[in-house]
């Protein structure tokens, strides 16, 4: 068990290029078999690398005063360099035990805004077609993708959109990408998630920004911003699953506007049987009345998700827009992407 543990750990730093910091503490780690065997405690299924590393960033976000917070670049405009094993072999003795309970209780939670980017295009088009729109974000988190007509985006190629904002996506792009003129108009913003996370809540929310890795310096700034916006505009955000959940939001917002179902890194958190049952959901609610559903999901890590040819051998998630019309079901495998929305390659 604890030579596969490190394994995983040399294997998160060969794919930890966007972050040097995460790609050194994995390789760290990967020789230390006493810090990675503290992921045994977390459920067979849950023991992923990037658990262990957000539990320890929690803690140093929580005390950043502790001696090993002085190498996280989350934490000092001037980290240390140089050895962090002794520091990190102390801070692990003293804090094991917390360390286990984190990993046995808690599974990695996002909010990445940057899907926005992702996201727009697609309800562009929907709005050009339908008008007005009404949200529904299935595995909302904290909601924060809820609010993307508060956010100001830039396209490269294709342009500027979107309000002055304190949160600012940019996205490169590749092909004919549809960067609307301006963002539609969102009559209603309902979210859904069995975890859903306050953003008022400075606990809940120090737990999805752990799960950031610590010198991803873009990615915490945009996190704030938009919570700031969240916490100043409360979006409908309900404690319910997918497959329970969506029936009543989809009928709350159409009331309000053509309802657009989103949903991004979220169908790799069902099961199977979770997964078609909320599919059936879906087609039995278009058929009953016109619907739209955009998705931006990862088809390497969801079984019996379409993977599209323009995403074979590629690192990236697929997206598609689903348009129920008349009961008329049509599918449109429109891009690819990257995870977190910094590029965008429509089909052709
Ligand atoms: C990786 S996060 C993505 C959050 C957000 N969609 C985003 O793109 O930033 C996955 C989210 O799916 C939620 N989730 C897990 N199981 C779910 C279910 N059965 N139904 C709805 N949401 C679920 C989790 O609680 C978590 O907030």
């Amino acid at each position: 068990m604890t030579v596969d543990l490190t394994r995983h750990f040399a294997n998160l730093a060969d794919d930890a290029s966007r972050s040097p910091f995460t790609a050194m503490l994995s390789q760290t780690i990967a020789q230390l078999p006493e810090i990675a065997e503290l992921l045994a405690s977390a459920p067979p299924e849950q023991q992923n690398p990037v658990l262990l590393l957000a539990a320890l960033h929690e803690q140093v976000l929580a005390e950043p005063d502790c001696d090993l917070a002085a190498w996280y670049p989350s934490v000092t405009d001037a980290p240390r360099t140089g050895d962090i094993t002794a520091a990190l072999l102390a801070h692990c003795r003293a804090h094991a035990s917390a360390l286990r309970s984190t990993v046995a209780t808690r599974h990695t939670q996002t909010n990445e805004v940057g899907r926005c980017g992702i996201v727009l295009p697609v309800l562009g088009m929907v709005a050009a077609e339908v008008g007005p729109v009404a949200l529904v974000d299935v595995g909302t988190s904290a909601g924060l993708n809820l609010h993307l007509d508060r956010y100001s985006y830039d396209y490269a190629p294709g342009g500027r959109v979107g309000p002055a904002s304190d949160v600012h996506l940019h996205i490169t792009t590749e092909g004919d990408v549809p960067v609307p003129t301006e963002v539609p108009e969102v009559r209603a913003r309902i979210g859904i998630d069995p975890a859903p996370v306050d953003p008022t809540d400075d606990t809940a929310t120090r737990w999805l920004r752990a799960c950031i890795w610590p010198d991803q310096h873009d990615r915490f700034e945009r996190f704030d911003a938009a919570l700031d916006i969240a916490r100043r505009q409360p979006a409908d955000v309900r404690r319910a699953d997918a497959v329970g959940g969506i029936a009543a939001a989809v009928a709350d917002a159409a009331v309000r506007a053509h309802p657009v179902v989103m949903n991004s890194w979220v169908l790799n958190y069902l099961s199977s049987a979770d997964r078609r049952a909320y599919v059936d959901r879906l087609d039995t609610l278009g058929a009953a009345a016109d619907l739209s559903w955009v998705f931006v999901e990862s088809p390497a890590v969801t079984s019996g998700l379409p993977y599209p040819d323009h995403l074979r051998g590629r690192h990236g998630s697929t997206v598609q827009l689903v348009r129920w019309r008349d009961g008329v079901r049509r599918v449109d495998h429109l891009a690819s992407c990257h995870p977190h929305g910094y590029w965008l390659h429509w089909a052709s």
